[in-house]
């Protein structure tokens, strides 16, 4: 199913500023950013976590307790690889996919034969869906991107059925180790030479060392979704970590 153009969301132009936009400039910054990487997103992602991230989704996918037949909202989707695995594992799941970049959505659109994942084109702050409505609603490297945290969590809350699961899967600052470190140094020197290679935009992949570098550490994550009204916070760190899984109930 074809993606609905909303609005021109994208143009491909430098946003003249280095990398970290200010807050007010951010989601337009983010949007034509992901717009210019769309083609070669998913394989950059392969490539830079040596495969590690489909694994990831999938163990998102367990922390979201899915009912037989249940549903499951991506947000901030782009290419629909969670609500694709989530359709693949659990059959009868209805999984949905909304992002504010159309050329993402448009990327994943049919990317896997046998499955229909249907693509919203929407805001994390404004959901198209009623209250109370998905068994979890879940997000793949999107917390980092968004501006005011707390409001897309107590969005993404409105739209799940009590006692349904909220799960975010996100990069962790690196910490002050030899592990960090080198974490550090493969983020900041190797990715952005990957990502200028496979995507021809390094800016992109300078982007996101920088924005993980500014991000919350795991504590004051849970703390967030805490505030946000979620229970039984809990996450996991992966790949050295490098990379957290926080879950909540509603
Ligand atoms: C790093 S990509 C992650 C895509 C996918 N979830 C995955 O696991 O690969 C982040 C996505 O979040 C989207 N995004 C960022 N801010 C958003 C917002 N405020 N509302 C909706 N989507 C947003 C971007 O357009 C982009 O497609």
């Amino acid at each position: 199913m074809p993606v609905e153009k909303k609005a021109p969301t994208a143009e491909i132009a430098s946003t003249g500023h280095s990398v970290l936009p200010p807050s007010e400039e951010k989601p337009r910054y983010v949007n034509t950013m992901f717009a210019r990487i769309a083609p070669t997103y998913d394989l950059m992602n392969r490539l830079m976590t040596l495969g590690q991230d489909q694994r990831w989704r999938r163990e998102l996918l367990a922390l979201s307790n899915l009912p037989p037949r249940g549903t499951l909202l991506d947000v901030g989707t782009g290419t629909g690889d969670i609500g694709y695995a989530a359709m693949a594992r659990y059959p009868g799941v209805q999984a949905y996919g909304v992002d504010f970049t159309y050329e993402m959505m448009a990327a994943g659109v049919d990317k896997t034969p046998g499955l229909r994942l249907p693509f919203a084109q929407a805001d994390t702050y404004h959901l198209p869906f009623a209250d109370d409505t998905m068994d979890a609603v879940v997000s793949g490297f999107l917390v980092r991107n968004v501006v005011d945290r707390a409001a897309a969590f107590r969005e993404m809350m409105r739209v799940t059925k009590p006692g349904g699961r909220v799960v975010c899967l996100e990069t962790t600052p690196p910490a002050d180790t030899l592990i960090g470190q080198g974490s550090r140094l493969y983020f900041d020197t190797i990715v952005p030479f990957l990502g200028g290679l496979i995507s021809g935009d390094r800016e992109a992949y300078t982007y996101l060392p920088k924005s993980t570098q500014k991000f919350v550490e795991p504590d004051e994550l849970q703390r967030l979704m805490e505030q946000a009204g979620l229970r039984n916070v809990i996450y996991r760190l992966r790949m050295m970590g490098t990379v957290a899984i926080h879950v909540g109930t509603k």
